[in-house]
């Protein structure tokens, strides 16, 4: 295989010929048949195009704004856990990619390199992920760390009360490192210090209880605008919306979680006619191609998230790859922009994609 990658699919042979199997498996696995980890993909793979000629594209521009920070394009670092997995470096290396990139990083809960050192190693954008322990003092203590160290929303993770049921990670007996945020908070049980099957310990962790009022509980402890990750739903969109949340992220947790939920694309439309540009939305799950970042715009999402392509990129080159993942992304959304006759993200409607069922 050449060396130099031409687009984010080759990133993910590159990182699994790096990666031990266990660790590539940890993150290119989804819950059960992996039903919906293939409809992610495939799913936009049945939109097409409604290109428009003649239209003045000698100049495009692929920046846009998400809750007021300016970013160079609408493609965000999705939360992942554990990135010293695919590089010693780990969130660092990520989180400096994101900043060379200008765009936003979302800090996973469980993340392996700590709120404070990837604050203090790049000016990127920050955004916090969250779950909720059922001992919501700990919650609360990383929710403060991350506000002091300058994080400028959290994003809480919704579509977890257990975690789905990854099979290659049962099989390959997955063992997570230490989770670095977590140190001196937890029981033995799930141990931050010596590593464990945090897969298997989350369900005793998680606050399987959490629901709708607890925004309010999360809202008293923090100043932060809150987005909610994981709908998929007209009727829960409604919901955050009433709540006051900043934004929505439509999401299955790349597949990892409900196998048979819908391809993210599909559920994308519903989400956005319930929440009449209220509050913004943003999707992730699937995207590899500058093509699905103009469809999900299309369809009505502000900007997109990419979770595997970012570790693939960690895994095989580091910050480097990682900056290359999101390089090859705008370039390829640069020149769709260009074919499909849009010279910013403004101009890109619902008119320049055709979904399955309207085809003829
Ligand atoms: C995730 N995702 C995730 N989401 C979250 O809110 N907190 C987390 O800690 C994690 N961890 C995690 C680990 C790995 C290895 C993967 C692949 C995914 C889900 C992630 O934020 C995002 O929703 C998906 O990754 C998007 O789908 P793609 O881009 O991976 O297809």
């Amino acid at each position: 295989m050449a060396a130099e990658p031409v687009n984010l699919n080759e990133f993910q042979e590159l990182a699994r010929l790096a990666l031990p199997k266990m660790y590539y498996d940890f993150y290119a696995g989804g819950a059960e048949d992996e039903h919906t980890l293939k409809e992610n993909v495939e799913a936009f793979h049945r939109i097409t195009f409604r290109p428009r000629i003649l239209v003045d594209v000698s100049r495009i521009d692929l920046s846009t704004t998400i809750l007021d920070y300016k970013i160079s394009a609408p493609i965000i670092i999705a939360p992942t856990a554990l990135h010293k997995l695919a590089n010693p470096e780990g969130e660092v290396a990520t989180a400096r990619a994101a900043a060379s990139c200008n765009t936003i990083m979302v800090l996973s809960f469980t993340s392996s390199s700590s709120i404070e050192e990837v604050a203090a190693s790049s000016n990127a954008v920050r955004f916090y992920q969250l779950y909720v322990f059922k001992k919501r003092d700990i919650t609360a203590t990383l929710v403060q760390r991350a506000e002091r160290n300058g994080f400028k929303a959290l994003v809480l993770t919704a579509d977890t009360p257990r975690l789905g049921r990854r099979e290659a990670d049962i099989k390959n007996k997955m063992i997570t490192p230490p989770l670095k945020n977590l140190e001196g908070l937890l029981s033995t049980k799930v141990s931050s210090d010596t590593g464990s099957n945090f897969e298997a310990d989350a369900n005793e962790t998680m606050d399987a209880s959490l629901s709708w009022k607890d925004l309010e509980w999360l809202r008293s402890i923090t100043n932060l605008p809150i987005l909610i990750k994981g709908i998929l739903t007209r009727e829960d969109a409604i919901k955050a919306v009433e709540v006051g949340v900043a934004g929505i992220i439509v999401s299955n947790h790349g597949a990892r979680q409900l196998d048979y939920s819908p391809a993210t694309i599909s559920a994308l439309e519903e989400v956005v006619h319930a929440v009449k540009g209220r509050v913004p939305i943003l999707m992730d799950g699937g995207v590899r191609r500058g093509t699905d970042v103009f469809k999900a715009l299309a369809l009505g999402a502000q900007a997109v998230l990419i979770g595997r392509p970012v570790v693939y990129g960690l895994a095989a080159k580091g910050e480097y790859g990682v900056r290359r993942v999101i390089e090859m992304l705008k370039d390829e959304f640069e020149l769709t922009m260009a074919l499909t006759g849009c010279p910013s993200v403004k101009h890109i409607t619902r008119k320049h994609v055709r979904t399955e069922q309207e085809r003829i």
